[in-house]
C-alpha cells in the first residue's frame, strides 16, 4: 500500500504535468460508496460532482456492479472483430430509448473524445461536406479535433491544427453576446447561426454540434427556442444535428433520457460516454440508421464495447429505468434548485442559479452589477467546501461557476445536507477572501 505522500510524490514525478488537481492541498481518494467518497486519511465527503458528472447511479453501486463481478469472470475482452453479448444487448437497448426512437444504430469507443470523433466522422461520411458549426464555450473533448470543436481557450493545448470547424456564439443569457434580455431579443443567437454559416463556411454543411447544457462551460442552459430555430438552419443548409449528452444524458435533467428532448429537438446523432457505465470506460455515437451506413469500409476501437464496459452500461440504463429517476432528478432538482436560490438571497456573490433536473450550477461574481467573475472567491469557496465534507466542481470560461452534479438516486435529505454545507462554506470563502 502506498502513503498519501507516496501517492502524490508519483503522480508528480511520473505523470504528465497536465494532469491537474483541484485543491491547493490535493486531494487523495481511497473509496466511495453510493453518494459519499473518503479520502486516504478516513474523511467523509459529499459528493456532489459525481466523478466529473459520471457517478450516475451512485458509487459502487451494487446491482451494476454483481453485474460487472459475473461478466469479468465470464469474458472480459475479445475486441469487435468477434460478436459478443453485452455490446449488442446495450446497442439495441440504447435504439429503444433514443429520442423519437429514430436513432438504431451505435458505434462503442472509450471516453467522450472519441464518440465525438466519431459523430464527425459520420457526419462528414453521410454529407460528403466538411464543415461543422459548434458553438462558443463548448467543450467537446481533448483528441486534436476535439479540442478545435471546443471553444474555450484553457481547454485547447498546444498548436490546434483542425480546418472546416467555425463558431456560433452560445446562447448564454446572463451574459449575452450582444447586450440583450430574453426574450425581447428574439433570440438572436439562435438566429444568428445562418449568418454564420452563410459568411464563414461554403454554405453546405457538414453537421452542427452542440451540448443541449454546456457542462464545463458552466451550466449554460439556452431558452426553449433556442435549439428548435437552430435545428430548422442546420437542416437548411444540409448538415445533421449532434447533441453531445456526455453530460446531459441518461435522465440527468429531468423527465427525459437525453438532454436534447427538453427542447423538443430530433437529432441526427447522439454522443454519450461519462454517465452511461457509471465511471467505466465508454464513449456512444448513436445514429439514424442512414447516417451511421454512410461510415463505409472497416474501423476497429480495440476496447470500444468491450462486454465489461458495455454490461456496466446496460445495467446502469436499467437501473435508471426501474427506479425511475430521471423523475427523482427532476423532483430532487427542483429542490436543489430552491435551496440554490435561497442561498442567492443571503450571498449577493450568487449571481446566476442555472441548470436543470440534477446538474445545476452557481455564478460568482465580484457584484451583481458589475458581473465581474469571482474567481478568487470560486476558489475559496471550493476549499471551504472541501474542508466542511463537501465536494463540489468548477466551470465556466471564466473559472467562476460551481458545478453541482450527484448521483441521480440522491434524495432531499441529501440536498438538506448539501445546502447547509454550501451555505457555511460561502460564509468561510468570504472571511478568507476578506482577510487575504
Ligand atoms: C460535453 C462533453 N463532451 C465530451 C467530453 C469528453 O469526454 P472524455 O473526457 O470522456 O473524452 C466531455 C468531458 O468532459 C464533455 O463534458
Amino acid at each position: 500500500m502506498m502513503t498519501k505522500e507516496e501517492i502524490l510524490a508519483a503522480q508528480r514525478d511520473h505523470l504528465f504535468p497536465s494532469v491537474f488537481h483541484y485543491y491547493a492541498d490535493p486531494l487523495v481518494i481511497s473509496h466511495a460508496k453510493d453518494q459519499y467518497v473518503w479520502d486516504a486519511d478516513g474523511r467523509q465527503y459529499l459528493d456532489f460532482f459525481g466523478g466529473i458528472v459520471t457517478v450516475s447511479v451512485g458509487h459502487c453501486n451494487e446491482e451494476v456492479n454483481k453485474k460487472v463481478h459475473a461478466q469479468i469472470d465470464r469474458l472480459q475482452h475479445v475486441s469487435t472483430v468477434l460478436a459478443t453479448e453485452p455490446q449488442a444487448a446495450l446497442a439495441k437497448r440504447v435504439a429503444e430509448i433514443t429520442p423519437g426512437g429514430k436513432l438504431t444504430k451505435s458505434f462503442f469507443t472509450n471516453s467522450g473524445t472519441e464518440a465525438n470523433e466519431m459523430a464527425i466522422l459520420a457526419a462528414r461520411c453521410y454529407t460528403g461536406s466538411t464543415e461543422i458549426v459548434a458553438l462558443r464555450y463548448a467543450y467537446h473533448g481533448r483528441s486534436s479535433m476535439a479540442m478545435a470543436l471546443s471553444a474555450q481557450a484553457n481547454w485547447k493545448l498546444g498548436p490546434v491544427t483542425q480546418a472546416g470547424i467555425v463558431h456560433a456564439v452560445n446562447a448564454y443569457c446572463y451574459r449575452c453576446p450582444y447586450g440583450l434580455a430574453y426574450p425581447s431579443c428574439e433570440v438572436r443567437c439562435a438566429q444568428d447561426v445562418e449568418q454564420v454559416i452563410r459568411t464563414t463556411t461554403s454554405g453546405r454543411i457538414a453537421g452542427f454540434i452542440a451540448e443541449p447544457i454546456q457542462g464545463v462551460g458552466g451550466y449554460v442552459v439556452p431558452p426553449k427556442e433556442y435549439f428548435p430555430i437552430v435545428a430548422d438552419t442546420v437542416k437548411k443548409y444540409g448538415g445533421v444535428f449532434i447533441s453531445d449528452e456526455v453530460q446531459t444524458g441518461w435522465g440527468r435533467t429531468g423527465g427525459k433520457w437525453f438532454g436534447i428532448e427538453q427542447w423538443g429537438v430530433q437529432p441526427d446523432i447522439i454522443t454519450s460516454a461519462k454517465g452511461l457505465a457509471n465511471g467505466l470506460p465508454i464513449g456512444m455515437t448513436t445514429a439514424r440508421p442512414e447516417v451511421a451506413d454512410a461510415v463505409r469500409g472497416a474501423t476497429i476501437s480495440t476496447f470500444g464495447g468491450n462486454p465489461i464496459s458495455s454490461t456496466a452500461a446496460k445495467a446502469v440504463i436499467d437501473f435508471i429505468e426501474y427506479n425511475k429517476l430521471s423523475i427523482n432528478a427532476a423532483e430532487v432538482g427542483a429542490y436543489l434548485r430552491d435551496k440554490l436560490l435561497e442561498l442567492q438571497m443571503k450571498h449577493p456573490i450568487i449571481g446566476d442559479v442555472r441548470g436543470m433536473g440534477l446538474l445545476q450550477a452557481i455564478e460568482l461574481v465580484e457584484d451583481p452589477v458589475s458581473k465581474t467573475p469571482a474567481v478568487a472567491q470560486t476558489l475559496a469557496v471550493m476549499e471551504a467546501a472541501r474542508e466542511n465534507g463537501l465536494l463540489v466542481g468548477k466551470g465556466g470560461l471564466n473559472g467562476n461557476v460551481v458545478r453541482f452534479s450527484p448521483p441521480l438516486n440522491i434524495g432531499k435529505s441529501d440536498v438538506d445536507e448539501f445546502s447547509r454545507t454550501l451555505d457555511a462554506s460561502l460564509v468561510k470563502a468570504s472571511a478568507l477572501v476578506a482577510a487575504s
